[in-house]
């Protein structure tokens, strides 16, 4: 009998696409009962970017996908896959990552979106590297985009100071086992499901007039209890995959979170024992752009030219579901050229 030989997986391109729109805290005390001071000390958001209004979550998953593909060095039709994690996509179907595997002229690939909240950029690495690691596909492409401020309720103050737009993409491709990505894990608490939804408008609460004035197709969040879960959890779901690829955290270069809330990269950090400076931080300038939050921090450090190969990057994520997601990756590109 044939036994199939493991391989690994690695990021080969990485890319991220920001609307140039900026929205800053002075702008949103004039919609809601909110300061510029709250909104810092609270969560370290000072602005954040808005898509224009005819921009659609592929709108801006075409761009980062497009970077990451350039960054990759491979062309749109060697993918075998193209996978879309968003909870903002165009419409409830088709897939986003169908309209966009049309746009970028990816002719050989199959394309689905993923839902998995802000964990969702995670959850589609641990994906890709799965289908390439058992040989079945070569390359895949892994694009985060959301347009979370469509889905805003802007009279809600506990969540419009919060979120923003943007996409990130990554080209994953294979590598030798043990390069690359090294361990992910991927955890699920239905339990928590209602502290982060958009209640109306799927086939529970079909949309109404009643619901929609309501703003019941927008994000609904208990912020205070997901703040615990996530302080609770990310060392944790960190710590798992750390152990699963056998490196302490003073081995990690980067940690790469989701971008919430700074207060919880802080606490992660204390947690963990791995210092501030080693904690990419992005959450100041683009506010949570949820699933697309871990790629376009990841694309940045990268782009700023102080990933090196060998370097180890922890990225964990948190979000709607109640999802966790942590992997453990061994950079192998050179540094960006800046
Ligand atoms: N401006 C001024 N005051 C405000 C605002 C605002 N924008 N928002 C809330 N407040 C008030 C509240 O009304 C409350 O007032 P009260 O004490 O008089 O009732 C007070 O500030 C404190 O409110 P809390 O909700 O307890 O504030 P907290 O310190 O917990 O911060 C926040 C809220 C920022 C939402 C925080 O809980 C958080 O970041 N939670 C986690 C969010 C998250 O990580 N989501 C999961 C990821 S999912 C995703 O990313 C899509």
């Amino acid at each position: 009998m044939m036994t199939m030989q493991l391989r690994g997986s690695k990021i080969q391109g990485i890319g991220a696409y920001l609307p140039e729109r900026v929205l800053s805290n002075a702008d949103l005390e004039k919609i809601v009962d909110t300061s510029d001071e709250w909104i810092v000390t609270h969560t370290g958001i000072k602005e954040r970017r808005i898509a224009e209004d005819d921009q659609a979550c592929s709108d801006l998953c075409i761009p980062a996908a497009q970077q990451a593909l350039a960054d990759a060095g491979i062309s749109s039709d060697q993918l075998d896959m193209v996978i879309v994690a968003t909870v903002t996509p165009d419409m409830a179907f088709p897939a986003t990552a169908c309209i966009v595997q049309d746009k970028i002229g990816a002719r050989n690939a199959g394309a689905f979106d993923l839902v998995s909240g802000c964990t969702g950029f995670i959850y589609g690495i641990g994906l890709a590297d799965g289908l390439i690691a058992s040989g079945v596909y070569d390359y895949i492409l892994v694009i985060s985009g959301e347009v979370l401020t469509r889905v805003t309720d802007w009279t809600d103050r506990s969540t419009c100071v919060l979120f923003g737009d943007g996409a990130g993409a990554a080209v994953m491709a294979p590598t030798e086992p043990g390069a690359g990505v090294l361990s992910y894990v991927l955890q699920s608490f239905g339990e928590h499901g209602d502290l982060l939804k958009i209640p109306a408008g799927g086939t529970r609460q079909p949309l109404t007039p009643e619901l929609l004035a309501q703003r019941e197709n927008c994000i609904r969040m208990e912020g205070h209890e997901l703040f615990k879960l996530a302080v609770r959890g990310v060392p944790d779901v960190a710590e798992s995959a750390m152990a699963k690829a056998g490196v302490q955290a003073s081995d990690i270069a980067y940690v790469v979170m989701h971008q919430a809330n700074k207060r919880i990269i802080d606490a992660a950090a204390k947690r963990l024992g791995i210092a501030d400076e080693r904690m990419v931080v992005t959450v100041d300038h683009y506010g949570n752009t949820s699933a697309s939050s871990i790629p376009i921090a990841l694309d940045e450090v990268y782009r700023s030219g102080k990933l090196n190969p060998g370097d180890l990057v922890l990225l964990v994520g948190f979000g709607a579901g109640f999802t966790l997601g942590a992997a453990v990756i061994r950079w192998d590109k050179e540094p960006f050229a800046t």
